[in-house]
């Protein structure tokens, strides 16, 4: 169940869905350099950790596709390409292992010629954007969790438009509801940049599951009136311990469903989780430009000389998390010992 595509690979060129224009837009742009393709990642025209790790691979492609010279300059330009794209956003992991899949696989194929490099570089990146499987099957094993009657309530956008499936926090809402349990979904709006309001909304109502937005500061609330009895939200990277970052929020969502007994769950592939750290505050965190608070739609809304701390996520404590939902199933505690058996 796809009613968009967020990005995809055609002939020379990368075409995104501009998600900063939705809903009231539906436009596609074309990305053929990997300048273009920053600027598109930091504006967040394309967002969500797994898109960023497609559009990761992708960049690498893209840094080399148009390079003429020998084998040790084309692996120059692919490092180049990477150390650049790097900088774009820190904190979904996925980015970097989408890279990370393209360089290995050019790595590991020194054998061949420069055109050949290419051409395994673009498949690689290629099969990771057509591996919809992963989102099917996290959506698969979430959508058991929830009741035949339940409300979830989720924060930012982990849907189709985070993937280039259907989702990760929405897969599980969209397969349970494929499966005729009948769902409420509230939705945090999700300041500043709104993509609860914007973008979820905007996919779980095409979906016709019954939504309600509400503003970041009303998740107490409707836990406390028991109109939430779950919470799932996805992730932009997962520490070892299972500490998780993910948009700015999760947070105070985590410690609110705690305080209410609530569970709350993370949905994210595998390729979310680095195993190469070990706890959340090891977690790059991206701070992002003041104008996003202090501006509503160009619109100033705060005296000038405000000053302004705008990080893009925070980390949700392992204790606070009830259960991952991956694509090889759900991970209960303790996480140390049980996410490591995912790559075992
Ligand atoms: O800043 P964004 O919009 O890229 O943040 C996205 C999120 O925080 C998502 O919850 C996360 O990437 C998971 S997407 C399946």
């Amino acid at each position: 169940m796809m009613f968009f595509t967020p990005l995809k690979w055609e002939k020379d060129k990368l075409v995104i869905l501009d998600q900063t224009l939705l809903p009231l837009k539906e436009k596609y742009l074309e990305i053929r350099d990997i300048e273009t393709l920053f600027e598109a990642i930091v504006k967040l025209r394309i967002r969500g950790a797994p898109l960023l790790g497609i559009a990761g691979a992708f960049g690498v492609y893209l840094g080399i596709k148009d390079f003429r010279g020998d084998k040790e300059k084309l692996l120059k330009k692919m490092e180049e390409t990477i150390n650049y794209l790097a900088q774009s956003r820190p904190t979904a992991v996925n980015l970097f292992w989408g890279m990370e899949r393209v360089r290995k696989k050019i790595m590991g194929n020194l054998h061949l010629h420069v055109e050949e490099l290419k051409e395994i570089a673009l498949k690689e990146a290629q099969t990771i954007e057509e591996d919809i499987r992963t989102s099917q099957k996290i959506g698969e094993y979430g959508s058991e969790i929830i009741l035949q009657e339940d409300s979830v309530l989720t924060h930012c956008n982990a849907g189709g438009l985070a993937t280039s499936g259907y989702g990760t926090a929405l897969a599980v809402l969209f397969k349970a509801h494929e499966k005729g349990k009948k769902l409420v979904v509230y939705v945090d709006e999700t300041r500043p940049l709104l993509q609860g309001a914007r973008l979820t909304t905007w996919e779980l109502q095409k979906a016709g599951i019954e939504t309600y937005l509400i503003c970041d500061n009303m998740a107490g609330v409707v836990m406390k009136e028991g109109k939430v009895k779950k919470v799932i939200i996805g992730a932009d990277r997962v520490a070892s311990n299972g500490d998780t970052a993910n948009k700015i929020g999760s947070y105070s969502l985590a410690i609110l469903a705690h305080y209410h007994s609530i569970p709350f769950y993370i949905a994210c592939p595998v390729s979310t989780i680095d195993f190469s750290i070990k706890e959340g505050k090891d977690i790059p965190i991206e701070e992002r430009s003041p104008e996003e608070i202090l501006t509503i739609k160009g619109e100033r809304i705060a005296p000038h000389n405000t000053k302004v701390y705008n990080p893009a996520f925070d980390v949700v404590p392992y204790h606070l998390i009830t259960a991952f939902i991956t694509e090889k199933g759900l991970v209960y505690p303790p996480f140390e010992k049980n996410l490591h058996k995912l790559i075992e």
